[in-house]
């Protein structure tokens, strides 16, 4: 059985199909590739997997639960967790306590009473959990330092940080290798090889293609909505039609 079943998915914005009949699967364990051209339907994907958006059509399995229609926070506590395209971190908080946030966040526990000191017990358990992440991201000697002071790889490597606190089974990671330098690139390969070697599968939104092929054994191609074509780096590499796609001009936000 797979992981996760997208069956069938469309997604309408008034007269715009963002997604157009979308089947796929993706099996426990795997790095899956989501490439496509800008506009192609990728990270709307991703907010419909995570109950940030409902399909117009079709259905979504989890571990062979239906999802789709499910609340957010109901399809996190089930074990999804998602990386954004846009930054999301705490910039005036240290490394630390933007994992102290993350953790409590994720625990559905009171923020206020965390940060009180009222609840002794949730308070040192999180602290735990935080730095058991932060040192598994790499980043224990940055703790004390603010998110905004961080270089562009340590913002990225903080952000799966904070979405590993919830022990995930399935990770969304929509382009973690935007702007990064060839050096950056390579750490944050051997980072995804790591989380997902930890039991985490992981679907991989990216328009670096060295990246991309370098770390899928599967590739799924989105354009336009629709499904284009899935196969390996090599099939994928070599595909007329993706070639096509990704030369031929894209639909523009
Ligand atoms: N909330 C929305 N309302 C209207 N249209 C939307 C909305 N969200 C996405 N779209 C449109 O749906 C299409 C797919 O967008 P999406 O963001 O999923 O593309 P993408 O593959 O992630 O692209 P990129 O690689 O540029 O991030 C685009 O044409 C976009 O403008
Ligand atoms: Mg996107």
């Amino acid at each position: 059985m797979a992981l996760l079943e997208i069956k069938n998915v469309s997604k309408r914005f008034g007269g715009l199909a963002a997604l157009s009949n979308v089947s796929f699967a993706v099996e426990q364990g795997e790095i899956r590739g989501l490439i496509g051209p800008n506009g192609a339907g990728k990270s709307t994907m991703f907010k419909n997997i995570a109950g940030f958006s409902q399909p117009s059509e079709g259905e979504i399995v989890f571990s062979g639960q239906t999802i789709s229609g499910y609340r957010p926070h109901t399809i996190a506590d089930l074990g999804i967790v998602r990386t954004f395209q846009e930054t999301t971190l705490f910039q005036e908080l240290t490394v630390f306590e933007n994992a102290l946030v993350g953790c409590h966040l994720q625990a559905n526990t009171n923020i206020f009473s965390a940060v009180l000191g009222l609840d002794k017990h949730k308070q040192s358990r999180a602290r735990d959990k935080a730095l058991e992440v932060l040192e598994f991201m790499g980043l224990s000697q940055r703790i004390d330092q603010l998110a905004s002071e961080l270089p562009l790889g340590s913002q990225r490597s903080l952000a799966i940080a904070i979405a590993l606190t919830s022990g995930p089974k399935l990770m969304l990671m929509d382009e973690p290798f935007a702007g990064m330098n060839p050096e950056e690139t390579r750490q944050m390969m051997e980072l995804t090889r790591k989380v997902n070697k930890s039991g985490v599968t992981i679907v991989l939104v990216e328009h670096d293609m060295k990246a991309v092929m370098g770390l899928c054994e599967y590739i799924t191609v989105l354009n336009f909505g629709t499904l284009l074509t899935e196969g390996t780096p090599e099939e994928i590499r070599h595909n007329e039609a993706v070639i096509e796609a990704y030369l031929g001009g894209s639909r523009k936000h």
